[in-house]
């Protein structure tokens, strides 16, 4: 069978490896892919763009790609699979009513008000006069969200009642255009956040192993939000108790609400939590697709064949796949990013080392990198994630790490801290 994997980024790279371990894979083709999908076997990219449904489509025909995988948020939310099913194509991610579980944080929070999901307290607004009052009334801390896709940059967590309303200002005063029009105001939840992937068919819900990303840029998770520096799995504060409220709470609900709604949702429901003090899961956000870092570390312990777990969801046949099989272990990912990231940073800057760093047992998935007159180049703010794993985080670590080591990348940047939560618990 050959597979076609919408995005360019990590989680697209890791996709394509992962699809490729199966013999039944004739090919992947990337649209448009990266550097790193480029030079993987039994793989090419097409120079397409994401928004291109017309040119996926027609090209998906005419080959006979028996599965579309879309990776990123923004093409899921314009419709792709709809246009895509409507071709009588096969693809894992849900249709664009689906996706707005994501694209609008207002349609969410209703969404988990009727279903009753655990969440943080909210309002909604689209006057700035109004949205004022509220945060005055309430005090900080406080947590300002544009309603639509701002590439992870709608949220605002307000520590003053200042910093609130100049949030306001600039989402309703058209900083992140139509997204932010209309706002999400919310309780500041406090905790540990995790991230619980599950697959669905639109019937069948099933987690994933649950995993935790690190979102800031500085050590000891200071500084400035960014895409994701880093991750591991499995997030041992997600406990198999845990994990059952998860799905009792929080999965299952979210999935009849859908139903009742109409929505025939088949891809990933990606659940971003924060786990209180007291122990409970409460929802953060909802995400339409796989989470990036998390797919690197989550897919490196998934033994099924993902092209099976994929088609079942697709095909809605969910219930009759037997139990994911997983790798015993962890998985740690370490995110190489460019200098200056996640300000302004300069593009093309030559990479060495990959092969080596692989031979020391990291797993180089490309995030942000195009080949250059045969020369790997760097074309993005996150680079490089190296993923391992092992049979325990810390040896997961220590291998990533060690990898990294034989990377050369002038200036980059990483967080030595990766794991640091989960380190401390095995520790225990
Ligand atoms: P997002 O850009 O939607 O992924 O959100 C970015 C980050 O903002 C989340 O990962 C959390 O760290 C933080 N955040 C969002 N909503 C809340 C909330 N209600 N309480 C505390 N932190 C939040
Ligand atoms: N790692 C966070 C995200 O994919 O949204």
């Amino acid at each position: 069978m050959k597979v076609l994997v919408v995005g360019s980024g990590g989680r697209e790279h890791a996709l394509a490896w992962k699809l490729l371990q199966s013999d039944r894979i004739q090919e992947v083709i990337c649209v448009p892919g990266n550097g790193g999908t480029a030079t993987l076997s039994r793989c090419r990219n097409l120079g397409l763009t994401v928004d291109d449904f017309e040119g996926i489509g027609r090209f998906s025909t005419v080959n006979n790609i028996g599965l579309i995988v879309v990776g990123p948020e923004a093409p899921l939310a314009a419709g792709i699979t709809d246009y895509l099913h409507a071709q009588g194509l096969t693809v894992f991610g849900p249709t664009q009513a689906g996706a707005q579980i994501e694209a609008s944080k207002a349609w969410a929070k209703a969404l988990m008000e009727e279903a009753q999901v655990p969440t943080a307290e909210a309002a909604v607004f689209t006057q700035a006069k109004a949205a004022i009052e509220y945060v005055t009334e309430r005090g900080a801390p406080i947590v300002i969200k544009a309603d639509g896709l701002a590439a992870g940059k709608g949220v605002t967590v307000a520590t003053t009642v200042s910093e609130a309303i100049e949030a306001i200002e600039a989402a309703l005063g058209g900083a992140f255009g139509a997204a932010g029009q209309q706002i999400v105001i919310e309780e500041c939840l406090m905790g540990q956040e995790a991230s619980v992937l599950a697959i669905t068919d639109g019937k069948t819900i099933r987690p994933l192993l649950p995993a935790q990303d690190h979102k800031r840029i500085g050590e000891g998770d200071t500084g400035a939000n960014t895409g994701g520096m880093g991750a591991y799995a499995p997030a041992p504060i997600v406990t198999t108790d845990l994990m059952e409220r998860i799905e009792r709470e929080i999965l299952q609900p979210t999935l009849t609400a859908l139903q009742e709604r109409g929505i025939d949702y088949r891809g990933v429901l990606y659940a971003g939590l924060m786990i209180t003090p007291a122990g409970d899961p409460k929802v953060i956000e909802f995400n339409c697709r796989l989470g990036d870092p998390e797919t690197q570390v989550v897919l490196p312990l998934l033994q099924t064949p993902l092209h099976e777990v994929m088609l079942a969801c697709a095909n809605q046949t969910l219930d009759r796949l037997p139990p994911l099989q997983w790798h015993p272990g962890a998985a740690a990912c370490v995110v190489i990013a460019a200098p200056g990231y996640p300000g302004s940073y300069s593009k093309g800057v030559p990479i060495r080392g990959i092969a080596e760093a692989e031979a020391q047992g990291g797993l180089v998935f490309h995030a942000g990198t195009r080949l250059k007159e045969q020369q790997l180049v760097s074309d993005g703010g996150r680079v490089l994630n190296v993923s391992a794993i092992d049979q325990t985080l810390a040896a997961a670590l220590q291998k990533a790490y060690g990898a990294i080591n034989a990377l050369q990348f002038e200036g980059m940047y990483f967080r030595r801290d990766i794991g640091h939560h989960a380190l401390q618990a095995e520790n225990l």
